[in-house]
C-alpha cells in the first residue's frame, strides 16, 4: 500500500522540522509541524502553553492535535514534538494507519546537546539547564527513557553528521 503519511518523531533538536520541509518540497505534499500546529490553534507559543496551564494540559491538546491531522486521511508530511511518541498509546494508535510510516530520526548526544544549548530559550523542558555539561546530562538521561517508544517506530534513521537533504533522501528511499 502507498504510503501517503510520512511522520517524523525524535528527540528535541533531531531535526524533525527540517528534515520535514526538505521532504515537502521533493515530494511535493502538504507539510505540517505539530507544535506549530498547536500554537496557531492557541494563538500561544508552546513555551507560553506550558507555563500558563502545565505539561499535562499540553500533551492531552498534543494528542488531539495529532488525531485531528490524521482523522483527515489526506497526504501529509507530519513532525511531532519531541515528547508526542511518549504519552498515552500515540506509537500503538500510529501504528494503526496503514497507509502512515513512522520514522525515528536518532541523533547522539552530543549533536543534540550542541544544538538546544542554542535553542533552550523555546524549549521549556530545558530552561532550568545552566550549561552544555547539564545539558548533555539531560538529555542523556532522557533519550534513554525516551528510546523505548521512539524504537517503536517503522524505520531508524541515523542522523549524525548527515545533511538534511541527505536524511530526507534516505527516507524517500524506503517508500513505495
Ligand atoms: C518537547 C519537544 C518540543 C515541544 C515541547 C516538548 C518534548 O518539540 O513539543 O517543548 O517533550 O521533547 P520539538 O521536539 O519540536 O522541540
Amino acid at each position: 500500500m502507498k504510503t501517503t503519511q510520512i511522520v517524523l518523531l525524535g528527540y528535541m533538536g533531531s531535526g524533525k522540522t527540517a528534515v520535514g520541509e526538505s521532504l515537502h518540497k521533493q515530494l511535493q505534499m502538504e507539510f505540517l509541524d505539530l507544535d506549530y500546529y498547536i500554537e496557531q490553534k492557541f494563538n500561544t507559543p508552546v513555551t507560553a502553553i506550558f507555563e500558563q496551564k502545565g505539561e499535562l494540559f499540553f500533551r492531552a491538546e498534543e494528542r488531539n492535535a495529532l488525531e485531528e491531522l490524521l482523522q483527515r486521511d489526506t497526504p501529509l508530511i507530519l513532525s511531532l514534538g519531541g515528547g508526542t511518541p511518549c504519552y498515552y498509546d500515540t506509537m500503538e494508535y500510529l501504528k494503526g494507519f496503514d497507509k502512515l510510516k513512522t520514522f525515528y530520526l536518532q541523533t547522539g548526544i552530543g549533536t543534540l546537546s550542541e544544538r538546544l544549548e542554542k535553542a533552550k530559550r523555546t524549549r521549556p523542558l530545558l530552561a532550568h539547564l545552566k550549561d552544555l555539561d547539564q545539558i548533555k546530562e539531560f538529555v542523556g538521561k532522557h533519550l534513554f527513557e525516551r528510546n523505548p517508544f521512539y524504537l517503536q517506530a517503522d524505520y531508524k534513521i541515523v542522523t549524525d553528521h548527515k545533511s538534511v537533504e541527505t536524511v530526507a533522501l534516505e527516507i524517500q528511499n524506503t517508500l513505495t
